[in-house]
């Protein structure tokens, strides 16, 4: 695998703010990698300093092995893609896409058809007469990303691009944009704050947590991997029972819970990630822990059940569809000790 964009102790501080502390990342050519986290967390100020509109306090970034910190943002080869789309409102559909490559002092009829192209990709292609304030959101964005690609960037940035636009339209144009990256064999690195957005969209993510790298893997791997509650806490839904671990179990209110096999010899305070569709409601006095309903709400494809488990903590478990149990019933809940992961901080 060829390494497309790396950094190397790449950091930013604003005075005494740390924008982003100094952070190694190596992307991979053609990969989809997706910088997630919270408000504040850096991701911009990363994606920035990769497009070189923001100048690093220190470290370096190479982008095919070659140091780029100090070449300017045009010469990087490098596309950018923001949530405001930023089209020119006085250009046509047709003219706001050709600017980048009339920029760059494109032949005209490779201009032409050029537009054509990447108008077809985003399907626009009946639309470049148009001006952007006869388009709806999701047109404008797709504009925007043709305008993006037109020029064929090897490195396309996109910052919170489907931020702006509803549930439905921003879940259809993850799909769009996944195809893009298939059919651009281009590199993204794609920002969000929406934990649903990136396991849907990433070959990898990139957690991000006060300005620092949290963990970075597969979806799979930080959905069912997550090494810090933190990284548990902000993909998906997550059970925590808080305790302490020795002899190989934890000693949880006086019960004592399996823990999985690799965590087998810790010993100290953790917490026990129990995620809900690995839990299942049993008898009341089976199960490893005991609780009482307290909703159990119809989603369409199952029931989600919160369960009051004492000391004011709840436990959510997701079920089928057929569950039979209602507020009020005391209820057993057991969990595969396998799916279960050992949080040491
Ligand atoms: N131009 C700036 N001046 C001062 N502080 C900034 C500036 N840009 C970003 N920051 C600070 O850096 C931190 C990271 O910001 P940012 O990269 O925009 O986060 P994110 O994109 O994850 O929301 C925040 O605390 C933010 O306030
Ligand atoms: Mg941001």
């Amino acid at each position: 695998m060829k390494i497309k964009v790396e950094t190397r102790g790449l950091g930013k501080r604003y005075k005494e703010v740390v924008a982003l502390a100094p952070t190694d990342l190596q992307v991979q050519h053609g990969e989809f990698l997706t910088l997630l986290g919270p408000s504040g967390s850096g991701k911009t100020t990363l994606l920035q300093m990769i497009a070189g509109l923001v100048m690093p306090t220190q470290g370096r970034l190479l982008i095919d092995g070659v140091d780029a910190t100090d070449i300017p943002a045009s010469a990087r080869g490098v596309g950018l893609v923001f949530q405001s789309y930023a089209l020119f409102p006085h250009m046509s559909v047709g003219d706001n896409v050709a600017y980048p490559l009339r920029m760059r002092r494109v032949a005209r009829d490779q201009i032409k058809r050029s537009v054509h192209d990447a108008l077809t990709m985003v399907r626009m292609q009946d639309f470049a007469g148009r001006y952007p304030s006869e388009l709806s959101g999701g047109q404008q964005q797709r504009v925007a990303l043709a305008r993006c690609f037109v020029y064929r960037p090897s490195v396309i940035l996109l910052d919170e691009p489907l931020g702006a636009l509803d549930k439905k339209l921003r879940e259809h144009m993850q799909l769009e944009i996944r195809r893009l990256h298939r059919e651009l064999n281009a590199t993204f690195i794609y920002v969000t704050h929406d934990q649903e957005e990136a396991l849907t969209m990433s070959d990898r993510i990139c957690l991000m947590n006060d300005a620092r790298i949290e963990q970075i893997g597969t979806p799979r791997d930080l959905y069912d991997r997550p090494e810090s509650r933190f990284a548990a806490d902000f993909l998906g839904h997550s059970n925590l029972l808080d305790a302490e671990v020795y002899a190989g179990v934890l000693n949880w209110r006086g019960l004592s819970l399996p823990i999985p096999q690799e965590s087998a010899e810790f010993v100290g305070p953790a917490s026990l990630l129990v995620r809900p569709e690995s839990a299942e409601l049993v008898a009341p006095g089976t199960g490893f822990i005991r609780g009482v309903v307290s909703q159990a709400i119809f989603t369409g494809s199952d029931m989600r059940v919160i369960i009051d488990i004492g000391d004011g903590q709840q436990f959510f478990v997701r079920t089928n569809r057929e569950l039979a149990r209602a507020p009020g019933d005391t209820v057993g809940i057991t969990w595969n000790a396998r799916e279960s992961v050992l949080l040491t901080r």
